[in-house]
């Protein structure tokens, strides 16, 4: 939700000359490196092209495989296509949507080069034995962390164990700036790297130049840059960041305390071990045989005036693009194709009242009954 603040930071960038790529930017950087407790922030264009930088910045090569979790947005598997690399999809654990670290392990190869651990729906992966598999075969920890702002892991946040961390501010993310991404490292080469391949490989940034217009280009970079006008909309987020979590804790407290025990009905868990999840939303996901059918069930919701999405519709790898590519099959992410198979995402964001996240737990009780 953009109120006030947003509004008038936007009207200060568009009453001045500097459009893009400037101070603004850096302030969003250097408030959200503060708030991950990071020592770089990089902004981009989105949470996949922080990724496809983040890929980059290690050299994957062609043939280079990476570790990639089955129940994901696809555009996780886009990015090792995109970076030149080979994507493995991992099956995910039934507890937590997480990838399956045992799986993971199994699945590395001489050509492995990197694992992408998404924090599913807001949920920390248990960083710990990841990063244990990591440094035995020497690979570099891309974190997805697109719906994990504000999570954490044994008290640090996601983002801070990777090589690099990726966060998304598309609009219905913890906050937004309409469009737009964020990098996170503590390593200062990959940083210059990711602001270097960010702008098109430029030897010089802008203020660099000494005379303006004249620079070299030292590699094969994008355009992958954040606007003033984005950064602005995203530093009147960043400070109301705190309220917008609070609401979705006590929204999703709310839902798990209605749902989690409705027979058949599988949630995931707000606490695991030691990871502490942002509350993206709340996940119920019906029994495995179907006896309950999800689609009838989201379409009595939708009816009932209940908002609702599924994450994430198909396993990545069971998608025609990597079907096609790959050869995957049906039945080769059991868990992740229980979960999209099974899956109906409910709202907690900040517009979810009390009101009704209660009458979102007294419809779903309803429908479950009516169809069970
Ligand atoms: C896990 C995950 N990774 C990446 C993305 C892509 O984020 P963006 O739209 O900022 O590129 C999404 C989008 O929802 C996502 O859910």
């Amino acid at each position: 939700m953009l109120g006030d603040t947003e509004k008038r930071l936007v009207a200060e960038v568009l009453d001045g000359f500097v459009l893009t790529h400037g101070p603004r930017c850096t302030e969003f950087e250097q408030r959200f490196a503060e708030r991950i407790g990071v020592r770089h922030a990089v902004t981009v264009s989105s949470c996949t092209t922080g990724l496809q930088l983040s890929l980059m910045t290690i050299g994957l090569k062609p043939g280079d495989e990476v570790l990639v979790p089955a129940e994901t947005h696809v555009a996780t598997g886009h990015v090792v296509e995109h970076a030149g690399g080979r994507p493995v999809f991992v099956d995910v654990g039934r507890a937590t949507g997480n990838i399956d670290a045992v799986k993971a392990a199994a699945a590395v190869t001489g050509r492995t080069r990197a694992i992408i651990p998404v924090h599913y729906l807001g949920l920390p992966c248990e960083m710990e034995t990841l990063h244990a598999l990591a440094e035995r075969h020497s690979l570099a920890i891309i974190e997805d962390c697109a719906l994990a702002l504000g999570a954490s892991y044994d008290g640090r946040h996601p983002g801070a164990f990777g090589t690099t961390g990726s966060f998304s501010f598309y609009p219905a993310k913890h906050i937004t700036t309409l469009e737009g991404g964020m990098v996170t490292t503590n390593d200062d080469a990959i940083a210059a790297r990711l602001r270097n391949l960010r702008a098109f490989g430029y030897d010089k940034s802008l203020g660099e130049r000494k005379i303006p217009g004249i620079y070299d280009v030292v590699a094969l970079g994008h355009n992958f840059r954040m606007s003033e006008v984005q950064a602005a909309v995203g530093i009147g987020q960043l400070e109301q960041l705190d309220s917008f979590l609070a609401v979705r804790r006590r929204n999703t407290k709310i839902l798990l305390d209605g749902l989690s025990s409705l027979n058949g009905i599988t949630t995931f868990p707000i606490k695991h071990g030691k990871a502490e999840s942002a509350c993206y939303c709340v996940n119920i996901v019906l029994p495995e045989d179907g006896r309950i059918d999800r689609n009838k069930m989201i379409v009595k919701l939708n009816a009932a005036g209940v908002g609702t999405s599924v994450h994430y519709p198909v396993p990545v790898p069971l998608m025609t693009y990597y079907r096609d590519k790959y050869g995957y099959r049906d039945g080769n992410f059991p868990v992740a194709e229980w979960i999209s198979g099974q899956a109906i995402s409910l709202p907690v964001g900040p517009h979810v009242s009390v009101d009704d996240a209660e009458f979102i737990v007294a419809m779903v009780r309803q429908i479950v009954s009516e169809l069970s």
